[in-house]
């Protein structure tokens, strides 16, 4: 009997966790999973929540469990399996049923299957972790208003709430809900990297162990800087090991991990021709962090850093700056990506969704919302608020990357913030020798100051 009112497939961490958040938000939700024991297992997990969750045996079960028109997500891993299981599912479902592609899916991706797809599709950004799936995440949607509006009570159900409002939004037409969710992950990736450089400098450069950063991480998380992230780091700074009696931090090889998503930010802001130098080298950053073997054999060439005096406030200012620096580049690609593809996505609307839920929520976040609403097709360096924390921090972060480089030790993140910061407030940059060249050497040609004539050349034919 058709008694459910969404279906989700993949019971996965994420799909069994958002599973059982449409359950305890009232909704029954029919799951099914590949290997069927999977599914049989979540049914065991689900406890009370399991009377509104259909266990389903095969993609017939789960549309046969299904109100109609079924709207069915999909938490599979992103990629071909992602056109494999819609490929699977088509037989049994009608012309206007409706699959939400809940993956991390690449917004290309989401744009073909959109264009292919003969039937209702969104493609939708969720984050938080597992957690987040659990208890309310921040979910990002991308498609036709129509169509969201099939599905937004269970997803404003379930996500995330800031002071009540929900952090769930249709965001823009086609892919962009998976656009949002990659600059948020390029955005993530670079927040940690900030972190992770200025723990670098108190451990390498200040000689303190993770027990005493903690603290410091706890102290900046009840200031400007709070955040999800702060507050983790601090968490995993405090962990102690009971094998070595030590530091957990102590033991963790230094080797990033990465699924894709921050490489795909870099990527389409080429594409895009938007400066995001903060986000490519947190994304450079990991890497470089993989390259193990080659880093113990140059530190053992080219020698190790010194050590460095830096205040606690001067780290949180320099942290702050890079901060701001890192969310304006986001959002501009953002606004970039609304222009080329005519998505009405609006940063103010984006930064309300990563109020909550999201792994990159963060106080500063409302404050974003309220500037890009005061001051609309301003980047944040313009925005008031955002230039005067500017102002006030920018020296900190000047004097940290200062004393880190002259002692040896990276900050490519932070330095990276600062040099975007320096060239986007030089009114006369160096281009003009850039054309010079291309024009010397390819008559690319150039346009004059002194009379805004196009197509000039220089007298160098004649070398
Ligand atoms: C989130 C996270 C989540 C996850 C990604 C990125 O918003 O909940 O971004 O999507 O952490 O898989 O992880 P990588 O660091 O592996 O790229």
């Amino acid at each position: 009997m058709a008694t459910a009112d969404i279906g989700l497939i993949g019971l996965g961490t994420m799909g069994s966790a958002l599973a059982l958040n449409i359950a305890e938000n009232g909704f029954t939700v029919a799951v099914f999973n590949r290997t069927t024991e999977k599914m049989h297992a979540f049914m065991e997990e689900a406890g009370d929540l399991a009377d509104r969750v259909v266990g389903c045996e095969s993609l017939e079960d789960l549309a046969a469990a299904l109100k109609g028109p079924r709207a069915i997500i999909l938490m599979v891993p992103a990629g071909d399996p992602v056109d494999q299981q819609i490929e699977a599912l088509d037989p049994y479902l009608d012309a206007d049923d409706l699959i939400i592609d809940a993956g991390n899916a690449n917004f290309r991706d989401t744009m073909r299957r959109m264009e292919a797809l003969e039937r209702p599709f969104l493609g939708v950004g969720v984050s938080g972790g597992e957690d987040g799936a659990r208890h309310g995440p921040a979910i990002m949607g991308g498609g036709d208003p129509d169509h969201w509006a099939r599905v937004e009570p269970v997803l404003t159900a379930i996500s995330a709430k800031f002071e009540g409002a929900p952090c769930a939004a249709l965001l823009g037409e086609t892919g962009a809900g998976h656009f949002v969710k990659a600059v948020h992950n390029g955005i993530e990736y670079a927040d940690m990297q900030l972190i992770a450089e200025t723990y670098g400098l108190m451990r390498d450069g200040m000689a303190m162990a993770a027990p005493d950063i903690a603290p410091v991480f706890e102290r900046w998380n009840g200031g400007r800087l709070s955040s999800y992230l702060i507050e983790i780091s601090a968490k995993v700074a405090a962990a102690h090991d009971e094998a070595t009696d030590g530091p957990l931090l102590d033991v963790i090889v230094d080797a990033a991990g990465q699924k894709g998503t921050g490489r795909w930010t870099a990527i389409e802001a080429q594409h895009l021709g938007t400066p995001i130098p903060v986000i490519e080298a947190a994304v450079s950053a990991r890497n470089m962090s993989a390259k193990r073997d080659l880093r113990a054999t140059l530190a053992d060439a080219f020698g190790g850093s010194g050590k460095l005096e830096l205040t606690e406030e001067a780290l949180e200012a320099a942290l702050t700056c890079g901060k701001v620096l890192c969310y304006t580049q986001g959002f501009d690609m953002l606004r970039a990506a609304a222009q080329a593809f005519d998505w009405t996505l609006m940063r103010e609307d984006v930064a309300r969704n990563w109020r909550a839920g999201c792994i990159i929520r963060s106080a500063m976040l409302d404050d974003m919302a309220e500037a890009f609403e005061i001051a609309p097709g301003k980047t944040l360096m313009e925005a008031p608020y955002f230039a005067d924390i500017l102002s006030e921090t920018v020296g900190a972060l000047r004097e940290v990357v200062v004393k880190a480089s002259a002692s040896g030790l990276p900050v490519p993140v932070m330095a990276a913030a600062l040099g975007y910061f320096d060239t986007m407030r030089m009114a006369r940059g160096t281009a003009n020798m850039i054309q010079g060249q291309r024009d010397f050497f390819g008559l690319h040609g150039f346009e004059r100051l002194d009379n805004g004539k196009t197509g000039q050349h220089g007298p160098w034919a004649d070398d």
